[in-house]
């Protein structure tokens, strides 16, 4: 099988799975969207970014990040050369919550086995960046907390998992600026890393050893 046929195939795939979350109706979500979102990018891409939900234009036009987040992540991505074109964008919830509220537990866990962990496995990236609690919470240690863990890689699953601030806090605290370019100007340097070759994986943090 060449290359370019297996392309085609995780591309007929990625395709497939975007269908199902288009009539989804696994969660409550559905009932109030307009669009489902399910991503955009390249199927090979290296870089996949994932925020938290769709917003209200994300909801209207079916695409992740089109709203003012999205303008400034695009700012963002072009501080290293890359597009949106370059990466893949998503998001764990694919369906705008009413209101944009927070995402439920109960709609995270439906959604992220059915829709993102498939496309985590077709897409294959060589780089996840966690844009965000909801998304960092889900392959960083639960009660981390992102001003705190923002721009430390974590080599696991033979990947690096990024945590990086969600832009809409950014815009919200322009003081996070500096600190959000310097976490995505050193993507640079992880991706010459990845690049290199061989993500060995972390061992895990040594257990703690008891006093008793
Ligand atoms: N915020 C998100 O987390 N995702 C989007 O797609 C848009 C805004």
């Amino acid at each position: 099988m060449t290359g370019e046929t297996n392309l085609e195939e995780r591309r007929a795939a990625l395709e497939a799975i975007a269908n199902e979350i288009r009539q989804c109706e696994q969660c409550p979500l559905y009932s109030a969207r307009t669009n489902a979102v399910p991503g955009v990018g390249r199927v090979d891409a290296d870089i996949m970014f994932i925020g938290e939900a769709p917003g209200y234009h994300e909801d209207q036009q079916g695409l992740p990040f089109v709203g003012a987040s999205g303008k400034y992540l695009g700012e963002l991505l072009s501080l290293i050369g890359l597009s949106r074109t370059d990466v893949f964008i998503t998001n764990v919830v694919k369906c705008r919550p009413p209101g944009n509220r927070d995402p439920l537990p109960a709609e995270i866990d439906t959604c992220v086995p059915a829709y993102l962990q498939r496309q985590i496995d077709i897409i294959r990236p060589k780089l996840v960046a966690t844009l965000g609690r909801f998304s960092m919470a889900l392959f960083f240690d639960k009660n981390a907390r992102i001003s705190k863990i923002h721009g430390q890689p974590r080599r696991a699953d033979g990947r690096i998992y990024y945590p990086l601030f969600h832009p809409a806090a950014v815009l919200r605290n322009p003081n996070l600026r500096p600190v959000m370019e310097q976490d995505i100007k050193r993507m640079l340097d992880l991706i010459k890393e990845i690049e290199k070759g061989g993500i060995e994986d972390e061992p895990p943090p040594p257990k703690q050893l008891s006093l008793f």
